[in-house]
């Protein structure tokens, strides 16, 4: 059995020899102070309901328009967005990973998650996209880089991909603010993440992270009637074929996507194309990828799919980091791409009923690699792991707990 919250809390509070755990007890000194302090929370959960038109609108008229940020590519500053994945515990194998999609909201529900995350001291911690209402400098600030703000930031690195919300202001915040604040520890050398995407790796597995937040918005107004593709820039594709090379035959390690932008949705827009982008790249291979990504506010892990021409792919969304969780079944047609769905009922609010927010907790020990998907309470709702055969890079998937959600199998 996993050991209790409380114990770990214990365990991190009394024991402060390492400087993870150290830094683990200072976020948890921060987020007590915060809790005490309701005002620093700048929004309430009720505020993100999408029949809030006139609170969107709000925001997005007030920063949609203007040039884009223009695009980051590796490599920059002597940079090439390949990061060698270290334990923030010299003696420790295990590297953990914490993933968090959709959280930025500056709520109870994020701080909960965020505290919920450094009560596990992650070595990583990972930023999926979507800060709102649209991403700006006050946004990041208060989510990220104000010294009341609940992100947690890995003692080995802590990085972030974009969102659309972060493109509604241009991504001028996303690129000037927060990848700033962000980095990956190469040995004692703190690297400052340069561009919106990156690659994490070891001599088993490769976390590829891409970015489909800078394509996912085109023309004011344009995109709501007609949406962009989120396809993935020629600069970004160059630097999977030649720095990440992506396409190798002789790199059998396990391969991990993270987007911000669902590959395979049951509910709701997918975007095929950066999938089938990557599948170019990564030639004939019939080897699985794993990826996970958010932007739908749900918990949904998918039976293994490839969809369109893309890559065969363990599909997970886990949009559930911050904002109204929805629950709602999808047409019965879509129910059989689904493996789980956490559709449990957190409360009610009005007439909408609202799940559990929550991250997932990805552990590397050699070859494998478990996925923990926990709730705010802390209840790990679904645990799989993935053992990867360097013979041929094909992955054996295991199911390791689930509790009752929907379940469909
Ligand atoms: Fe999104």
């Amino acid at each position: 059995m996993a050991e209790s919250a409380e114990d770990r809390t214990k365990k991190y509070l009394d024991l402060g020899h390492s400087e993870a755990e150290n830094h683990a007890k200072t976020q948890l000194e921060l987020y007590e102070k915060r809790v005490k302090d309701t005002s620093s929370v700048t929004n309430v959960i009720s505020e993100f309901f999408k029949t809030n038109l006139i609170g969107f609108a709000k925001h997005y008229l007030r920063s949609r328009f203007g040039a884009k940020h223009p695009y980051q590519a590796y490599p920059r500053n002597g940079d090439s967005g390949i990061y060698k994945l270290q334990s923030s515990i010299p003696s420790r194998e295990e590297i953990s990973i914490a993933l968090l999609s959709d959280w930025a909201s500056d709520t109870t529900e994020s701080d909960a998650v965020a505290n919920l995350v450094s009560r596990y001291s992650p070595d990583y911690t990972i930023h999926m996209g979507d800060i709102y209402f649209v991403g700006a400098p006050k946004e990041v600030e208060a989510n990220f880089t104000a010294p009341y703000s609940s992100w947690y930031y890995g003692a080995s690195g802590s990085l972030a991909l974009s969102g659309n919300h972060e493109m509604y202001s241009n991504g001028n915040a996303f690129f000037q603010h927060l990848l700033p604040a962000m980095y990956a520890m190469e040995g004692e050398v703190k690297k400052t993440q340069q561009a919106g995407f990156f690659c994490l790796e070891n001599e088993h597995w490769r976390i590829v992270g891409i970015d489909t937040g800078y394509t996912s918005v085109g023309k004011p107004f344009l995109e709501i009637l007609s949406p962009p593709d989120c396809h993935l820039k020629d600069a970004q594709i160059a630097w999977l074929r030649d720095v990440v090379k992506i396409g190798d035959p002789a790199d059998t390690r396990g391969v991990v996507i993270l987007s911000h932008h669902p590959y395979l949705s049951a509910f709701r827009e997918e975007y095929v194309r950066p999938g089938e982008q990557i599948k170019v790249l990564m030639g004939d291979s019939n080897r699985p990828v794993i990826w996970l990504w958010g932007h739908d506010h749900r918990l949904v892990i998918y039976n293994m799919f490839k969809n369109g021409n893309g890559p065969v792919a363990y599909g997970r969304c886990i949009g559930h980091g911050g904002l109204p969780v929805e629950i709602r079944l999808p047409d019965l047609v879509d129910l059989n791409k689904i493996n789980y769905y956490d559709t449990r009922v957190r409360t009610v609010i009005g007439r909408h009923s609202l799940g559990y927010n929550g991250f997932v907790r990805l552990v590397l020990q050699g070859k494998k690699l478990t996925a923990e998907y926990r709730d705010l309470e802390d209840t790990c709702v679904y645990e799989e792991c993935w053992t990867i055969n360097k013979e041929n890079g094909q992955l054996e998937w295991n199911v390791v707990d689930v509790i009752p959600g929907l379940a469909v199998r």
